[in-house]
């Protein structure tokens, strides 16, 4: 892929090492530009519409940020109960009526497969958000964004994913972007809430090393980073499963500090209870600048899809 323009964005392996040094390059320039004027004159005139059939708050407000920085609109569906979704319409009938309004699409939905399902409907850009316990891209892209910030490179690097990798579609879709780094993995999850083994074939096929394992304390100890994640709740279908691996993996501060070194850590939010707060002040701890990064990396994507960048 040379150019963004006029694609959509549906998966994590969709991405070149090529395209993700370029989404990086372009992210940082607004960044930058951010912290000389409030907003750009860039996307104006350009619409973006946000069709959310799960619950949002990160994803959603900072893509409908990143549209209003860049001098765009916003148009959003609001709650399904509100929309002619209600009445039995189909995603692609919603997303054939949306494309009559807006310029792109931002769609998250339970069902895997439902943002491509939407793209195919029409001829302007969707971006998936989130389809069910599938993926996530751009949510990979600023959680890339923010380790290539914090540690300064991607190269070499150990990286301890956490929590439940079976469900977690943000898991899903960051081990895609950082397959092109090289990267270490330690992938750590009680044995119901493993990564889909199709998943960590093909990492190790592009030449990751692959550790899986449900021993925390190793993985942290052995990691520059630890990626902590939500037990997906609302994936389950039956809730006993649930409450057998729900509170698995807590990280406190006494945790990290016998760890006797620094590490990053990064959630893509939201938090139940594996993130104690006493780790907020703790200097490695990210979250909060990680999603901050989402609006840069996002305005990014809407920019290129558009064709502006
Ligand atoms: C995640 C999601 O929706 O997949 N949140 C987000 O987009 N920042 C993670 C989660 O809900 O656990």
């Amino acid at each position: 892929m040379v150019s963004l323009k006029g694609k959509d964005i549906l998966h994590g392996n969709q991405f070149s090492k090529r395209d993700i040094d370029i989404i990086i390059k372009v992210s940082n320039g607004f960044e930058k530009e951010l912290k000389k004027k409030d907003s750009l004159t860039l996307l104006k005139g350009k619409i973006l519409a946000t069709l959310f059939f799960e619950p949002s708050t990160r994803t959603r407000l900072s893509f409908e940020t990143a549209m209003q920085r860049l001098g765009g609109g916003v148009i959003c569906m609001g709650a399904v109960e509100s929309s002619s979704v209600a009445k039995g319409e189909t995603l692609s009938d919603t997303a054939r009526t949306v494309a009559q309004y807006a310029d792109v699409i931002v769609v998250r939905h339970p069902r895997v497969g439902s943002a491509k399902e939407a793209a195919d409907a029409v001829d302007i850009p969707v971006i998936n958000a989130g389809d069910g316990a599938g993926q996530h891209p751009t949510q990979a892209l600023l959680d890339l964004y923010t380790i290539r910030k914090e540690l300064g490179s991607l190269k070499n690097l150990k990286i301890a994913l956490v929590g439940d990798l079976k469900n977690g579609r943000t898991v899903h879709a960051l081990v895609e972007v950082l397959s092109h780094f090289g990267v270490h993995f330690y992938f750590v999850a009680p044995s119901l809430l493993r990564m889909p083994e199709e998943i960590t074939e093909r990492m190790k096929g592009k030449g990751c090393e692959v550790i899986e394992t449900d021993d925390l304390v190793m993985a942290a100890s052995k990691s520059d980073l630890v990626y902590m994640t939500r037990i997906q709740k609302e994936r389950f279908s039956d809730l006993s499963e649930y409450e057998k691996v729900k509170g698995s993996y807590i990280i406190d501060r006494e945790f990290l500090d016998r760890l006797k070194k620094k590490i990053t850590i990064l959630h893509p939010l939201p938090r139940v209870d594996e993130i104690n707060p006493d780790v907020d002040s703790y200097p490695g701890a990210a979250y909060f600048r990680q999603m901050r990064n989402g609006v840069f990396v996002r305005m990014a994507l809407l920019a290129m899809v558009l064709g502006k960048k």
